[in-house]
Order: C-alpha cells, then sequence, then structure tokens
C-alpha cells in the first residue's frame, strides 16, 4: 500500500543519475550523492559563499553547579574569521556531571535562552546527554530586512542562486561543530543536530550535508523539511513567498510556487544525503499545514539510499502510521505524536530513546 502511494507521488528518481545511469551500489552513490547536492544547492538552499571559515569557541564564563548540581554549564562564545569579515554568536552548553563523555544534542532554538517552552533540558542531563543550544536570529534575523545584518552582511546575496537564511542558520551549526569536534570532554561521534518547524528543515539541511553529525532529527519540519512536495497537502511553495520566509531559500526555489511538479527534485533527496548515518523524523496528527503523511512517506522515500549501504531505513507495517506511532528498528527513526504542531516533551523523550538503542 505505501509502495502504491509513493508511485502516486511520481517523484524524481533517487537512484537514477542524471545521465540517466542506474544507482546500484555507494561508489556511484558518491557522484550521485553530488548531484543531488548540487540541485539541492542551486534549486533549494542556494549556494554558500566561499568564506573559508576559521572557527574558535571560548568559554566566557562557567556553572558548576547548574541543574540541581546535576550539570555543567558553560557559556561559549564560537568566533569566527571569513573571507568577507568577523562573526561571532554565543551557545549555551549544558552537560551531565555522571557522563565522562557525553553525547550531544546541538540544538536550533527558536530563544535565545537554553530553558524555554521546546527544550526539557533537566530531562536531556538526567538520560546523560549533553545539550547545546544556539538561537538561530543571532546568526541571521528571521526578518524581511533584506540582508542587511547577520551573517548575511559578510557578502552581497543574489535572489536567483544565493543561500537564503536556512542555509546560513544551518552554516552556523556547521560552525558550531568546528568547535564541538575538538573537545575532548564530549563524545565527538555521538552529535545529533535537531530542529522543530522551520528549524527542522534547517537542521535536516546542516545535518544532511555536514557528515560530522552522527544523527539528524526534524520535527515537524513538513514543506521543504521532511514532506513531500508532490502530492503535499497544507504548506506549498505559494505560501513561503510571504513575510521572512521569502528569504529562507534561495529564489530559484521560489520560481516553482504552483509548479511544484517541475522541482528538479523532492524532499527525499535531502533526507537521503544523511545516509548512511541516523535520521529522525517526527510528525504531529494535527499538525495539517505540515502534512504529516507527506513527511512519513518521505522518509519512506529515503529509504532507498539506505539499501544501497545494506542498511534498512524505516521500517514499518505497510500502512500509514495512525498516533501514536513509533518505528524505532532501522537507521531511520520515526513517530507521530497526537496534537498540534509543537516540539514536545514527548518528542525529545522518543529521540533519546531512539539514540540509546542506536547509540547514535
Ligand atoms: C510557518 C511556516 C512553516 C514553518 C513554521 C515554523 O507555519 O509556514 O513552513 O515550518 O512556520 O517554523 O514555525
Amino acid at each position: 500500500m505505501i509502495k502504491e502511494e509513493l508511485e502516486q507521488r511520481n517523484l524524481p528518481k533517487l537512484l537514477v543519475s542524471e545521465n540517466g545511469t542506474k544507482i546500484e551500489n555507494i561508489t556511484q552513490w558518491e557522484g550521485r550523492r553530488k548531484e543531488i547536492k548540487e540541485i539541492l544547492d542551486n534549486f533549494l538552499i542556494g549556494i554558500v559563499p566561499p568564506l573559508k571559515p576559521k572557527t574558535r569557541g571560548k568559554i566566557e564564563r562557567t556553572d558548576e553547579n547548574a541543574v540541581a548540581g546535576k550539570a555543567i554549564y558553560h557559556f561559549v562564545d564560537i568566533e569566527i574569521n571569513t573571507t568577507g569579515g568577523f562573526f561571532q554568536f554565543p551557545v549555551h552548553m549544558m552537560l551531565p556531571k555522571k557522563k565522562k563523555k557525553p553525547p550531544i544534542f546541538l540544538y536550533l532554538s527558536f530563544e535565545p535562552n537554553l530553558f524555554n517552552e521546546f527544550c526539557p533540558v533537566e530531562e536531556i542531563i538526567d538520560h546523560g546527554y549533553g545539550i547545546v543550544s544556539m538561537f538561530y536570529q543571532d546568526i541571521a534575523p528571521d526578518t524581511d530586512n533584506r540582508f542587511l545584518s547577520g551573517v548575511a552582511r559578510l557578502y552581497t546575496r543574489n535572489t536567483f542562486d544565493s543561500w537564503g537564511t536556512i542555509g546560513m542558520w544551518a552554516w552556523a551549526g556547521s560552525r558550531v561543530m568546528d568547535y564541538l569536534e575538538k573537545l575532548d570532554f564530549i563524545d565527538t561521534h555521538r552529535i545529533a543536530i535537531v530542529g522543530h518547524s522551520r528549524l527542522g528543515k534547517t537542521a535536516l539541511w546542516c545535518g544532511a550535508t555536514d557528515h560530522r553529525f552522527s544523527m539528524v532529527i526534524s520535527n515537524d519540519s513538513g514543506g521543504a523539511g521532511t514532506a513531500l512536495f508532490r502530492g503535499k497537502k497544507g504548506e506549498m511553495i505559494v505560501n513561503l513567498k510571504h513575510g521572512s520566509s521569502k528569504y529562507w531559500y534561495c529564489g530559484n526555489f521560489l520560481d516553482y510556487a504552483k509548479n511544484e511538479r517541475e522541482l528538479p527534485f523532492d524532499q527525499h533527496f535531502v533526507m537521503a544525503l544523511v545516509a548512511p548515518r541516523n535520521l529522525y523524523v517526527s510528525s504531529a496528527k494535527e499538525d495539517v499545514w505540515a502534512d504529516p503523511q507527506s513527511e512519513f512517506l518521505g522518509a519512506m522515500a529515503a529509504n532507498e539510499a539506505y539499501e544501497l549501504f545494506g542498511l534498512e531505513g524505516l521500517v514499518t507495517p505497510d500502512e500509514f502510521p495512525k498516533a501514536p506511532a513509533v518505528f524505532h528498528v532501522g537507521q531511520i527513526g520515526y513517530h507521530l505524536r497526537p496534537g498540534t504542531h509543537y516540539l514536545s516533551r514527548y518528542d525529545w523523550e522518543r529521540f533519546i530513546e531512539y539514540r540509546d538503542l542506536h547509540k547514535c
């Protein structure tokens, strides 16, 4: 049944290269992977300018007894030198004392504060995970400001194929990784990137293209996130053409409004770039704007990339999930929870369970 649903979506073929070659092994996949990345750079995210970043992190402040004495807190400045000039932003780091080198959630946050409605810090710490959180608007404002501030000001942007703000926020996630990967007091092989909604779209892109992340978690990310555009309900490209969302992607992408069928990709291309690492897609039943069914099918359509590695992607019964549904067996984890668009405690608990299970 799911196979038929996917066939009806008439998706561009993941495993056929531009010159018509069928991709059958991981050597061929490496080439196809580059092609896919290039398509997405040109028609979705926009091209990252040649900033040649050099990154340094500086711990500015520490609290040895945070979260009832169970955690160590660091306030860290991420300093970046680029060809376009200097840039810097802060991150919060909270590490559990009970775990020597804790695995990390790099959390793209809607809030400048670590403690906020979307982030159950104490619970994460109690499970032996550290959390590093960065506020997305410290990188580039999510407003109609014509790219005059934040990292955007370092480089002149064109309205065809230059990066949009999602590309900028994702770029900054990789800069935090530049810092994290050198630390000897965290588990640098287990750093997952996580985000919700527009930041779920951002986490997906950042983790898909930066292989230093062991896991990528995209919560309720909908259109241009995990949901397939072909056959999608709710938000479409035309809806992204207004307000701050018109700056999220490159100009070429917006030209496909009302013409999604002609897009040279669909969102399973993005998710396939995560393979063979762990990917986690989460949906909420009442999040009709995002369209949970299209998110689920998007993850299913990425399975082919995992199969090339001899791995199982999303393993589910052959039907659309009914909330609550949790599928944790494969390299792609998925859950559908009851309720609306939100990053809830329930979601975090499933992410932790999945990471415990897969050691990712
Ligand atoms: C709007 C937008 C979505 C986005 C969401 C969010 O609903 O249409 O694409 O995911 O905002 O980021 O909260």
